[in-house]
């Protein structure tokens, strides 16, 4: 088993990485005998691995609640359905809820855990690729609103973080594609190296070899704590986790989030970014083709629909929260591996970059 620590003082907390580690007793299940336990989980994953994590809580007062799958479940309906199940199962302070399942029941039971008598601990068991190289880490929580994304939400970070990366074997190869986007984003903005070795490793990472799975999710895991160390609360530095996302919230809110999985639209967002960073003269001419083919070979989409409109994009953009005071606050890259905050970009070259990501009708 590998681990990774999110050095974050008295918050700080451990990213156990293995495979068939669940369901075993574990360290990360550090619940005191008889405490009151709320295992959060969804529908589709709930069948594949709810008695399993149960098993490894042997001990607890295991109570368990299993909501409908999808994103539009984010909500506050069914934020409150946690509330009440905890309420329900008369859960005091100590209790703790364990989220299993992907990013939306992680972000959603981590807004629980946050907000239940004003915070109870919390256990991540992420289980696409997505919430186990980023989502699952770094305790950004919360669900939607109607008007947007994330729109309601706590930094609330887990007492512990558990990846089995053999829950991956039922992950739908869609989804595991688009988890390989944020592993590519990240090694874009902050390490050269693990993007030659992306590159080197394509192949054994689409046949989900478990070694180089498990170095790979360790190293993205290990990238993202060392950001969030640094910057817990976005004020600086975090915001690079963000390359390629302002392009892809535009492109998945013009969408109606039903063309493109998360992570497609941040593999199209990175490459208009990239491309940005070549039109602006930031980075060499080359880096955009690179990081098309790495996206390319993990079954990524690389252009945004031709029939979409450059002015829409722009003005989604500028209901983007990320987009601060109008002007273009953007992640772009010097260099691969070296991403950077920018806000010079104009709007011409903006268009420009779009233009060049656009498939030809
Ligand atoms: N908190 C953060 O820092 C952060 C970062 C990135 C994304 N997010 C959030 O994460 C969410 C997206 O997460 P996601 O991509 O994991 O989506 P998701 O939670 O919707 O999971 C994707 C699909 O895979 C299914 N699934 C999960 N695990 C499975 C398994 N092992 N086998 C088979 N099916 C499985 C789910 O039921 C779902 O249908 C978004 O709401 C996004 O806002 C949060
Ligand atoms: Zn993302």
């Amino acid at each position: 088993m590998q681990t990774v620590k999110v050095d974050l003082a008295d918050r700080s907390y451990m990213v156990y990485i293995g495979s068939g580690i669940l369901g075993k007793q574990h360290p990360a299940f550090d619940v005191t005998t008889g405490s009151t336990v709320l295992i959060v989980s969804n529908e589709t994953v709930a069948p594949l691995y709810m008695e399993t994590a149960k098993k490894s809580l042997a001990g607890a007062d295991v109570h368990s609640l299993i909501l409908p799958d999808g994103e539009t479940y984010k909500t506050m309906e069914y934020w409150s359905k946690i509330i009440d199940k905890l309420i329900e199962i008369r859960a005091t302070r100590d209790a703790t809820i364990v989220t299993l399942g992907g990013g939306v029941i992680g972000d959603m039971g981590g807004f629980a855990a946050a907000s239940y008598m004003r915070g109870i601990n919390f256990i991540q068991i992420p289980t696409t690729l997505l919430s186990q190289v980023d989502a699952s880490v770094g305790g950004k929580t919360g669900f939607n609103h109607p008007m947007g994304k994330n729109l309601i939400g706590a930094f609330h970070q887990p007492g512990a973080v558990l990846v089995d990366i053999e829950t991956l074997k039922t992950l739908p190869t869609r989804e595991f594609s688009a988890g390989l986007a944020e592993v590519v984003k990240i090694a874009a903005i902050r390490d050269a190296d693990f993007l030659d070795w992306l590159e080197n490793n394509s192949v054994a990472i689409m046949a989900r070899e478990p070694g180089v799975i498990t170095s790979m999710i360790k190293r993205s895991i290990a990238n993202k704590a060392d950001v969030v160390a640094e910057d817990e609360r976005e004020s600086g530095v975090r915001a690079l986790l963000n390359f390629g996302h302002s392009f892809a919230h535009a492109l998945e809110t013009l969408t109606g989030y039903t063309l493109y999985l998360h992570g497609e639209a941040v593999a199209i967002g990175m490459m208009v970014a990239g491309r940005l960073s070549e039109l602006r003269g930031l980075c060499a001419t080359g880096f955009s083709n690179r990081l098309g083919t790495l996206l390319q070979s993990f079954d990524l989409p690389l252009d945004l629909p031709a029939n979409l409109d450059t002015t829409d994009v722009l003005e989604t953009m500028k209901l983007d929260k990320k987009i601060i005071a109008g002007s273009a606050r953007l992640i772009l890259v010097e260099s691969a591996g070296q991403g950077i905050i920018d806000s010079s970009s104009e709007r011409t070259q903006i268009v420009a970059a779009i233009k060049t990501c656009q498939a030809k009708s």
